[in-house]
């Protein structure tokens, strides 16, 4: 069943609701730093009840301990799953480590969420889909920018025929100076790649999903690194990376084409010389043509280019608020099975756009997806 494109409005409100059925008992794997993030928004959700945490890092479990008052916390998932029996998982390991406990809980019963990118390869996510399928349980995937209000906006309006066929859209995910330096970001070999993946993937969902969801074929592109493994004594946002470790790109740029015929155009970097930080993405249809941010709507009207932007649009787009919807639908999904939003098929797609950049810069040519 397909998700109509409900507001997260509608979304928000439920979890507000006096709650008397069955608690959702979900346990988090990966207690660091994004899970923070969806502690804070769980803790609203009176259908939910945290029943355990993961980490191998013993530092994390006592904050889950003392922070967040979960009493079982272990350092090995597969026990976890064993001694808890979730009903459900919420993955915020790195990349390198969403496949195997998601393919894990699958087996064990329990429903899925996972930190995006979903993997870090297109066959890492179709095993997580397969998991998934012969458990009967639920598989989504972080994408939080498919609530956030601009794109909501912009579903609407393709959905209402204002773009006609999409036939091009350039995504941007630029930071100027912007190598994190925490975590596991820039080694390759945990991470799968750098900004395209870490960044460009968020991009990349909001546009597709905006699209509605084509088929990708092929894929061209180019990485380059040049900045992350040297020091530097640059002022920035997050200095000190671990530049000794650091063995991903700094620029990614990517082409797509779909079945469709349509066309997109990735740009990801950590540290590109561009005048400031940018996360857009510039749509054009054959009816008509958008912006991401802000929200604008370009097309013809009575003899006229009109450039339309809404009259309202919700202001609940800051970064919790965006977790709180996207883990709304998955308890929702859990709970009273309506339909995901991010199933783990978006996550796939994705997934596959991501690698065939990644391939094309390596092959140094066009590469085939699929
Ligand atoms: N949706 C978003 O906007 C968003 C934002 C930031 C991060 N993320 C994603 O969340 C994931 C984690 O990122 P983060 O910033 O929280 O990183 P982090 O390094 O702060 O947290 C990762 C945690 O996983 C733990 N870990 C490592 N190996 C483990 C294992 N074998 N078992 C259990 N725990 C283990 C680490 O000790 C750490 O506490 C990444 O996939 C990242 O892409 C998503």
């Amino acid at each position: 069943m397909a998700e109509k494109s409900v507001s997260s409005d509608s979304l928000a409100m439920e979890s507000k609701q006096e709650y008397k059925g069955k608690k959702l008992r979900m346990a988090i794997i990966g207690c660091g730093g994004i899970a923070q993030v969806h502690l804070a928004a769980l803790q609203n959700f009176p259908d939910v009840e945290i029943v355990a945490g993961v980490d191998t890092d013993p530092a994390r479990l006592k904050v889950m301990e003392e922070k967040w008052g979960v009493k079982q916390n272990f350092s090995d998932w597969k026990k976890m799953l064993k001694d808890v029996q979730p009903d459900a998982v919420n993955i915020c390991t790195p990349n390198g480590l969403h496949s195997a406990p998601a393919i894990d809980a699958s087996n064990a019963g329990a429903h899925v969420i996972t930190e995006k990118p979903m993997a870090m390869n297109p066959k890492e996510c179709q095993r997580m889909i397969d998991a998934a399928k012969k458990s009967g349980k639920k598989l989504a995937v972080g994408f939080q920018y498919r609530y956030h209000p601009n794109s909501e906006f912009l579903v609407r309006q393709r959905e209402a025929g204002t773009f006609g066929n999409v036939m091009f859209v350039k995504c941007q995910a630029l930071r100027r100076r912007g190598i994190p330096n925490w975590g596991v970001f820039g080694r390759k070999e945990l991470q799968g790649g750098g900004p395209m993946i870490d960044i460009g993937v968020h991009c990349i969902e909001m546009a597709h999903y905006v699209m509605g969801s084509p088929k990708p074929v092929a894929a061209s592109g180019n990485t380059w690194t040049y900045m992350g493994n040297k020091p530097s004594d640059v002022a920035s946002m997050w200095p000190n990376w671990d530049y000794k470790t650091y063995t991903v790109e700094d620029l990614a740029i990517g082409q797509i084409r779909f079945d469709n015929g349509a066309l997109l155009h990735i740009e990801a970097s950590f540290a590109a010389h561009i005048e400031k930080d940018v996360w857009n993405f510039n749509l054009m249809g054959d009816k008509g043509g958008a912006n991401w941010d802000p929200p604008a709507v370009f097309t013809d009207r009575a003899g006229t280019m009109v450039n339309e932007t809404p009259g309202w649009i919700s202001p609940k787009s800051d970064f919790p608020t965006l977790f709180g919807y996207k883990l709304r639908n998955f308890v929702d999904a859990c709970l009273k099975n309506t339909p995901l939003r991010a199933p783990g098929e978006a996550g796939l797609a994705v997934q596959k756009i991501l690698d065939g950049v990644y391939r094309a810069a390596e092959a140094g040519k066009e590469v085939k997806i699929d």
